[in-house]
């Protein structure tokens, strides 16, 4: 288990953090003289909101909001479940929700709504990944950090049934290792 089990290398370890970077830049322009409040949705979002945030130079802060919909299985259930809320106040906050990646569109439809209600200055959004073929909403991003064709995916927070987040890369699993969690 582990890298053995990745077939094909979507994105290295250096195209990523490269882009990080220039997010990072675009993210300090936009976001001058405003109240930024970073917010990842656990547990996929924390390699990206800690290599991000290092590459942003504003003050800000961070929050982590666990929900969920995927389970151990590839394919999402349309249901959005929040386990752990953001303790901060949202009022006059500029509020980023960042995501390891966007698929069907119903995790971000769902929480931006969630989020909304808290009466915020704005709400954007950060997908390290985009899947943009697989929308079931037309939910568009703010920020994408990747577009990727419509294939699983694991490494740098994307995980299969668990496993693989830690990889510094994308990468694409054997089929072999499907058979096997059969
Ligand atoms: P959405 O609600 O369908 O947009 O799905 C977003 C969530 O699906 C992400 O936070 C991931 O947890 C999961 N997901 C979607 N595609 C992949 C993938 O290729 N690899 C790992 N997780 C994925
Ligand atoms: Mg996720």
């Amino acid at each position: 288990m582990h890298k053995d089990d990745v077939k094909k290398i979507l994105l290295t370890e250096e195209q990523i953090q490269t882009r990080m970077k220039e997010l990072g830049a675009q993210i300090t322009k936009d976001y001058q003289g405003k109240n930024l409040l970073v917010i990842g949705l656990l547990k996929g979002a924390a390699w990206t909101v800690t290599d991000l945030t290092r590459y942003i130079d504003l003050p800000l802060r961070v929050e982590f909001m666990v929900a969920s919909s995927y389970g151990n299985s590839t394919e999402t259930s349309g249901s959005v479940k929040i386990h752990l809320d953001v303790h901060d106040d949202l009022r006059g906050k500029d509020v980023l929700l960042v995501d390891d990646i966007v698929d069907s569109g119903i995790t971000f439809g769902a929480i931006v709504k969630i989020l909304q209600q808290n009466h915020p200055n704005s709400v954007k959004t950060l997908a390290f990944c985009d899947k943009a073929e697989r929308r079931v909403n037309g939910f568009e991003c703010d920020y994408v950090g990747f577009k990727i064709p419509d294939e699983f995916v694991v490494g740098y927070g994307l995980d299969y049934a668990g496993d693989y987040r830690n990889l510094p890369f994308i990468g694409v699993l054997k089929s072999s290792v499907y058979a096997k969690a059969k």
